[in-house]
């Protein structure tokens, strides 16, 4: 729908008036009187008007930055997560994509940007997506709301967001009851012997089951594996136009296998904390049996993204086409799976084959699918450097920041942060003719080959907003909280002499203050709460209301307090 409104008004000099345009709809006539009568005036739109701001302040302000990268700031205070909310958790929709779908892991991931915000979403969102789990385990690949209508399918990846959610929930606010909320499963015919999708309207199971109980479904169903040991790709994994690498249900993913050694490690702790050793020793058996394949699937130089149905090689030396894909580097590192040292050579790879300076991109994958022989799927419709081919899919190249700051290069994390940010690609008149996009919000991707190299595509509806807004907090300033006590741990330049973060959280303020006067890039030196020293890695929350001020010194001093480097 469209419409233009115009009140045509002849202003007396020095008068002013006011005018309400209200739009809205009723039930009925009656109801659109009352609703008219509620709102149609200038006090009430006044009113109204001022509410939805102190909803927005009170979200977007929780957390403020003040780093020497203003373009960090102004990215990082408020817009990515107004981005987040606005766009992608409420409305669902941008220009690129109308549809108004929750997508299983795409609200997923986003909520995770919520942690030091409004966890009540993050919570709420994981009972939602639980409630979208069929009773073998797999769930809606993405579904619309009110009806539940939506698409069952072969993607492998979905359900484990489920459990990998939960736990980062857990971990961060210690509402570990959430695990014990009773949610109903979905009923739906299964898919027939070569569909690989079906869209539909799935009914209510009679069964229902605690938020454990779906997690440990979807760890079960989500734990499987080929020829190489590595679990099966399906109807693609993260990367969703991958959708024919395993299409006959024998190809396989690396990328997957170092999330699923996550999620496994991570659920067998749950189990732990639950007193279900028999189970918590069974994913850990499934962790460990994953770590010789993810070993074997190293190709010389990186990680091999996974193998075609024929057993053939994707994202190898080995290819013509995709020969170096980021998700399985950069997942290298996020999982711990394999040893520290092959990571940090898989992460080399990232930098010079990737990361492309001159045109300020860090690119999903190298070269882009185009002539050869594979048939990946769908992404190989995208022309070559658009999108998840081969251009900069900037929801991964977050994880290649974070991936950079677990291994502590603050400097790079900086450098490709600052690439990473609209702002920077739109400081002239003709960056932005060329960028064409708006510098305030992130777009999905940024294309990676002439005559296009350097465009923006897909802005506003893109997961990257809530990735990018993690890894600024978390692993660049590194404040993370757990339960009870919160960790600052930062991994900044080494140019950067201070750095400032103020968390408004219940009644309490925490005004958070870095200083690096040894100009390192991380290690905490020390650390003070309120004047009295405490250990940066388990700094207590829950003091009286009021501000509390965090004093945070970086610095390469022997015995010194080093936080944690979890996730
Ligand atoms: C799109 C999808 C998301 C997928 C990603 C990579 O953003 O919404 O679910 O993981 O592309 O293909």
């Amino acid at each position: 729908p469209c419409a233009a409104l115009q009140v045509p008004c002849t202003l007396a000099p020095g008068e002013v008036r006011q005018f309400v345009f209200l739009i809205g709809a009723g039930a009925d006539a009656a109801e659109a009187r009352a609703l008219i009568a509620a709102h149609g005036h200038v006090a009430a739109a006044l009113e109204a008007r001022a509410a939805v701001h102190a909803m927005w302040d009170g979200l977007l302000d929780a957390v403020q930055v003040r780093t020497p990268d203003d373009s960090f700031d102004t990215l990082m205070n408020r817009w990515l997560l107004y981005q987040t909310v606005s766009c992608r958790l409420w409305t669902r929709g941008g220009y690129y994509q109308p549809g108004g779908a929750y997508g299983f892991r795409d609200q997923l991931q986003d909520v995770l940007s919520l942690l030091l915000v409004r966890p009540d979403l993050v919570r709420e969102h994981l009972l939602r997506a639980a409630s979208r789990q069929f009773v073998e385990g797999d769930v809606q690949h993405w579904w619309h709301e009110p009806s539940g209508n939506g698409l069952r399918s072969l993607c492998s990846d979905d359900l484990l967001w489920l459990p990998y959610v939960a736990f980062e929930y857990v971990r961060a606010t210690g509402d570990a009851g959430v695990f014990d909320e009773r949610v109903p499963f979905l009923v739906a015919p299964l898919l027939a012997a070569g569909q690989h999708e079906a869209y539909g309207l799935p009914a209510r199971a009679e069964e229902d089951g605690t938020l454990f109980e779906h997690c440990v479904r979807a760890v079960e169903r989500g734990t499987t594996a080929g020829a190489h040991g590595l679990p099966l790709f399906g109807a693609g994994d993260w990367n969703d136009g991958m959708n024919r690498v395993g299409e006959a249900g024998r190809g396989e993913s690396t990328w997957l296998g170092f999330f699923l050694h996550g999620v496994l490690t991570q659920m067998a702790a749950v189990c732990d904390a639950r007193a279900d050793g028999t189970r918590a020793a069974r994913f850990r058996a499934d962790a460990l049996r994953l770590e010789s394949p993810l070993e074997l699937a190293w190709d010389g130089e990186w990680y091999r993204r996974g193998y075609y149905d024929d057993g053939s090689p994707l994202g190898s030396a080995q290819n013509d086409e995709c020969r170096i894909d980021s998700i399985s580097q950069s997942w290298a590192v996020l999982s711990g799976a394999v040893p520290l040292r092959r990571a940090e050579r898989a992460m080399d790879a990232v930098r010079s084959s990737l990361v492309a300076r001159r045109a300020g991109l860090v690119l999903l994958l190298d070269p882009p699918f185009d002539t050869s022989a594979q048939e990946p799927g769908y992404i190989k419709g995208y022309p070559p450097g658009v999108r998840e081919n081969g251009g900069q899919y900037t929801h991964a190249a977050a994880w290649v920041v974070m991936a950079l700051a677990r291994l502590g290069s603050g400097d790079e994390v900086a450098e490709l942060f600052h690439m990473l940010n609209p702002i920077n690609h739109t400081g002239t008149p003709a960056a932005v003719t060329h960028y064409k996009a708006e510098p305030y919000v992130v777009a999905g991707d940024v294309y990676g080959r002439a005559p296009h190299e350097g465009r923006a595509g897909w802005s506003w509806y893109t997961g990257s907003a809530a990735w990018l807004y993690r890894t600024g907090v978390g692993s660049m300033l590194g404040l993370r909280r757990q339960g009870a006590t919160f960790t600052v741990d930062p991994c900044i330049p080494s140019s950067w002499p201070a750095c400032e973060i103020t968390w408004r959280t219940g009644d309490a303020v925490y005004r958070i203050t870095v200083s690096n006067p040894d100009r390192v890039c991380r290690g905490v030196r020390s650390a003070k709460l309120d004047g009295v020293a405490v250990n940066a890695a388990a700094i207590p929350l829950g003091g009286p209301p009021g501000v509390h001020l965090v004093d945070v010194v970086l610095g390469a001093v022997p015995g010194a307090v080093m936080g944690t480097r979890g996730r």
